[in-house]
């Protein structure tokens, strides 16, 4: 028996699909190629921008001539799209060959719902629960292992599906998050941590012992072994000194921070509830910039937050540019549904947004080729 797995969206899912893969070989299947020869097909998807979840639902429904052709076949969605009570329901709806729907928290259930398919059809999303401490993952990313440090979100920015479908912010105690990475490394084939989290500067508040996120990176420093440590993503507000001193003084840890400033206008900024000025995130890079020098600076940006103007979005340019980012996201707005940004009004047309991304990349371009000296 053969399995296949679809993963969509951030690391994090990428790292889920790694539990599934287990889930699904204690259910005593193997790693299949293709979809075609898969007895089981596993969607892990996202809900990001609605471009995400049109990737998911054309993909799901080219499914139903495989059905038809093989009666067995199961097929599972899951990951942030199904954490949605409303899409949940309306994929059962439209592609009654679905077996399972299950939420982002259900996952740890993946292999039970399996087991119990052949007496019909599920759906569950419950509410919250704690991280799964249980499973252990089939590691599919080459010299880099994933680990996760939290799940969840607390930011509330106004565009961001995130905190709805991964709950609030819980944090791993720090003794698992030790022992896994010393798991890890005996092993030997890995050369590379990459600690996860949606906002991984706010690390251990929410603990019994709080825990910060610099202590965290001092004492998986302290572990032998001959490795680097990165982590994603860090959220503007909490990146603290202490942790911008951990990155600069600790060898282990790589010179990267991905910082995503999302504007350069403090208006939208507030608008966002970011929590930051552009003034304070340029203090932020600058501190960066002069305790770790040669330090890769990255970031994400979103184009036409509704009613953002043409002089707004050109501070965001402007900001691109002061920074000189090695490497830039830049996204179109996408309205997602039950977020406050979705029911503002001065919603911007898809044209204004196509072309203001253009002249992001355009600008990103320009950088790049100076940076590697061509102009
Ligand atoms: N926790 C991370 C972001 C995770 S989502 C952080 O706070 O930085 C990754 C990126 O997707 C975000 O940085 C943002 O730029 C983009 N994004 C999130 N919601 C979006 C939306 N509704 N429309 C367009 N882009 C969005
Ligand atoms: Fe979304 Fe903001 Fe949380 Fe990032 S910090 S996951 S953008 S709500
Ligand atoms: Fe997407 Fe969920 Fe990640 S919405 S970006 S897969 S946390």
């Amino acid at each position: 028996m053969k399995y296949f797995i679809v993963t969509y969206g951030c690391q994090m899912n990428v790292h889920e699909s790694e539990k599934i893969a287990t889930i699904l070989e204690n259910l005593g299947y193997e790693c299949g190629q293709t979809r075609e020869e898969a007895d089981i097909i596993v969607f892990n998807t996202c809900a990001i921008r609605e471009g995400a979840e049109d990737r998911v639902l054309g993909n799901v429904g080219n499914l139903k001539k495989m059905k038809k052709k093989n009666k067995n076949l199961i097929i599972a969605v899951c990951g942030c799209m199904t954490q949605k009570e409303a899409t949940a329901q309306k994929l059962m709806q439209t592609f009654p060959f679905i077996d399972i729907v299950i939420g982002t928290f259900n996952l740890p259930k993946l292999g039970d719902y399996i087991q119990a398919v052949k007496t019909g059809r599920q759906l569950e999303i419950w509410e919250e629960g704690d991280i799964d401490e249980t499973l252990p993952y089939k590691r599919t990313s080459g010299e880099n292992a994933w680990v996760n440090i939290m799940q969840g979100c607390n930011n509330f920015c106004t565009y961001c599906i995130v905190p709805y479908v991964r709950g609030r912010e819980k944090s791993r105690k720090l003794e698992n998050i030790i022992n896994e990475v010393k798991e890890i490394l005996k092993e030997g084939k890995y050369k590379k941590i990459t600690l996860l989290g949606q906002n991984v500067n706010s690390y251990g508040k929410d603990l019994e012992n709080p825990v910060s996120f610099a202590n965290l990176l001092h004492e998986i420093c302290k572990i032998d072994g001959d490795f680097t440590l990165s982590f994603m993503t860090s959220h503007p507000k909490d990146l603290t000194d202490d942790v911008i001193d951990a990155v600069a003084s600790e060898e282990k840890i790589e010179k990267s921070i991905h910082l995503p400033a999302q504007s350069g206008n403090n208006r939208i900024l507030a608008l966002m509830n970011r929590k930051y000025t552009r003034e304070k995130y340029l203090e932020i890079i600058n501190k960066i910039k002069n305790k770790i020098p040669n330090c890769r600076i990255t970031s994400d940006f979103i184009v036409g937050f509704p009613t953002e103007t043409e002089e707004e979005f050109a501070d965001t340019c402007t900001l691109v540019k002061e920074v000189e980012y090695d490497s830039i996201f830049a996204f179109m707005y996408s309205p997602r549904e039950g977020t406050v940004a979705s029911k503002m009004e001065g919603q911007i047309e898809e044209q204004v947004k196509n072309r203001r991304v253009n002249t992001l990349l355009q600008i990103e371009k320009e950088l790049q080729m100076k940076k590697e000296g061509i102009c």
